[in-house]
């Protein structure tokens, strides 16, 4: 597949997708957030890979939604669109788990996209923000809802309402990142961290996966509910057998995605 705003690699047992729109900070312009899903959509059908990886430049992971595709939006262009869902939250609807690895820019959209993977690596160089307020519009990508839910009210309520951006060591703090890494690091480490996953039981990374994302659409019980039900499915795997004998054996386990 010949892409025009992505540059997407695989990398042993990992997918690895570059935002690669330099001249524009990799605004998410149509084309891209289209590439972007296809690209998605060919590394979930692909049975060699077990996580993806998503990046952009050192610069930027990502400058927002491209504003000057936006100008001249009227509300029933947005609204008839359903802009953005409209391609836009392919990323979570990934069954893979998808590490954004961000460096630079991560605002706006580009925040919010970010906010949509599983976890964020970043290089110490990032910097995230919500600055559409001072753009006359709101987040609307899952900024309101998703950056609440990571730090909390009151900094995103600050964020949200002034544009304030963030560094790597704030975002750190607030718990929006898993991890700040060297700038010249970041995607050798993403890279790392995802073949680990990719290393795994597949089924049960899987498991593991809806088991987290649970907490964010239930109540406490009926996620422990929801987390018991799968942990006692993962005693169905060939998987959980050779994991627990490999150890036991004092032995590295072979994991058949079983
Ligand atoms: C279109 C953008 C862009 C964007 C940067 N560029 N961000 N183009 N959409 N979001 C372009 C600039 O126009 C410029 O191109 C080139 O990228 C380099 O940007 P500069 O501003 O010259 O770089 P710099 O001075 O280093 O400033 C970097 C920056 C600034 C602080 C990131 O570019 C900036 O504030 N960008 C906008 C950030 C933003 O408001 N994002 C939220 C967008 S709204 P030219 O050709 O002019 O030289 C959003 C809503 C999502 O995301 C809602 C869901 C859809």
């Amino acid at each position: 597949m010949a892409y025009e705003t992505i540059i997407v690699e695989t990398r042993r047992h990992v997918g690895l997708i570059t935002l690669n729109r330099p001249k524009a900070l990799n605004a998410l312009c149509a084309q891209l957030v289209a590439e972007l899903g296809q690209a998605l959509d060919a590394f979930e059908a692909d049975d060699e890979i077990g996580a993806i990886v998503l990046t952009g430049s050192e610069k930027a992971f990502a400058a927002g939604a491209d504003i000057k595709e936006m100008a001249g939006k009227s509300f029933m262009d947005a609204y008839l669109a359903d802009f953005i869902t409209d391609g836009w939250e392919r990323i979570t609807t990934c069954r893979k788990p998808v590490i954004a690895a961000v460096a630079g820019f991560a605002l706006g959209g580009g925040c919010e996209v970010a906010m949509m993977c599983d976890f964020i690596l970043a290089a110490d160089n990032a910097k995230f923000g919500q600055p559409e307020i001072t753009l006359g519009i709101i987040p609307g990508a899952g900024g309101t809802q998703r950056l609440t839910r990571a730090v909390g009210k009151a900094k995103a309520m600050e964020m949200v309402l002034t544009g304030r951006m963030i560094d790597a060591a704030e975002a750190e703090r607030a718990g929006l990142v898993s991890r700040v890494v060297p700038l010249a690091e970041l995607v050798e480490e993403a890279v790392k961290v995802a073949e680990k996953i990719a290393g795994l039981s597949r089924p049960v990374v899987l498991m593991a996966k809806e088991a987290v994302n649970a907490a964010f659409e239930t109540s406490l019980s009926q996620g422990i509910r929801f987390e018991r039900r799968l942990f006692h499915a993962t005693f169905a795997t060939e998987d959980q057998k050779e994991g627990m004998a490999a150890f036991i054996e004092k032995r590295s386990p072979t994991f058949r995605n079983r």
